[in-house]
């Protein structure tokens, strides 16, 4: 799977993870790159039915260790489906959260432990990570703030999760960056959207080597 780049990005709630993903991939394609982007949970049919039934704001009385488990199955069809023919293909894979979510939410904000998230999510990606992961860090409080203001996404089961249990997400992201500090770079998302992605090219840049300078014309 090796012969793409998976770049994975992860954050709290309103960080501003789909305008980075969308310009991030445009910037890339101008430079002539072959990237694709997609999300999880979701990204391909059968992984969007589990994302419906998991963010289902009715479904209050899910089993936190169900809602795990639903993750990494939808977590597994959308790798074996999507992203690794595309690595195999020679694409740059861009994905919208992936094992680092379910270890910061289910993991330490859930209590599940993160250990034994990484246990069932081992099982499905199967050897399967990112190059490099960014993580968009941002106050929750301002966090939620932007996504009320904006009213560009549905409110879904996890929103509706108190202040407090944000907080435990970046919590647990915080340890996730201290525990992998080779794969995961922080990136102040409180920044301008512009701001943020110049940052993330020249992160990618240095980490890929002249990534984006290569094909400038
Ligand atoms: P989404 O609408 O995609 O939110 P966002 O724009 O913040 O990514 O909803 C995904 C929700 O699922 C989000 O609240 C984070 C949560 N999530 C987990 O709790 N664990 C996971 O493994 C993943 C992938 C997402």
């Amino acid at each position: 799977m090796n012969k793409g780049i998976f770049i994975t990005i992860e954050g709290g709630e309103g960080a501003g993870k789909t305008t980075l993903i969308e310009q991030l991939a445009h910037t890339m394609q101008q430079r002539g790159k072959t990237v694709i982007t997609t999300r999880e949970p979701g990204g391909i049919p059968i992984a969007e039915q589990i994302r419906s039934v998991i963010l289902d704001c009715n479904h209050t009385g899910m089993d936190a260790r169900t809602e795990a488990l639903l993750y990494a199955a939808s977590r597994r069809q959308h790798l074996v489906e999507k992203v690794v023919p595309a690595l195999a293909d020679g694409q740059i894979v861009i994905c919208d959260r992936f094992v680092d979510s379910s270890l910061a939410y289910q993991g330490h904000a859930r209590g599940l432990g993160m250990e034994e998230v990484w246990s069932i999510n081992r099982f499905a990606v199967d050897g399967a990570m990112p190059q490099l992961t960014i993580y968009m860090d941002i106050d929750p409080e301002v966090g939620l703030a932007r996504i009320r203001a904006a009213g560009e996404r549905e409110v879904n089961r996890l929103d509706l999760e108190s202040l407090a249990f944000h907080q435990l997400v970046r919590e647990g992201y915080r340890k996730l960056l201290e525990q992998f500090p080779e794969r995961i770079v922080k990136v102040d998302a409180g920044k301008a959207a512009n701001a943020v992605l110049e940052e993330v090219i020249l992160t990618i840049d240095r980490r890929f080597k002249g990534f984006f300078a290569a094909d400038v014309q």
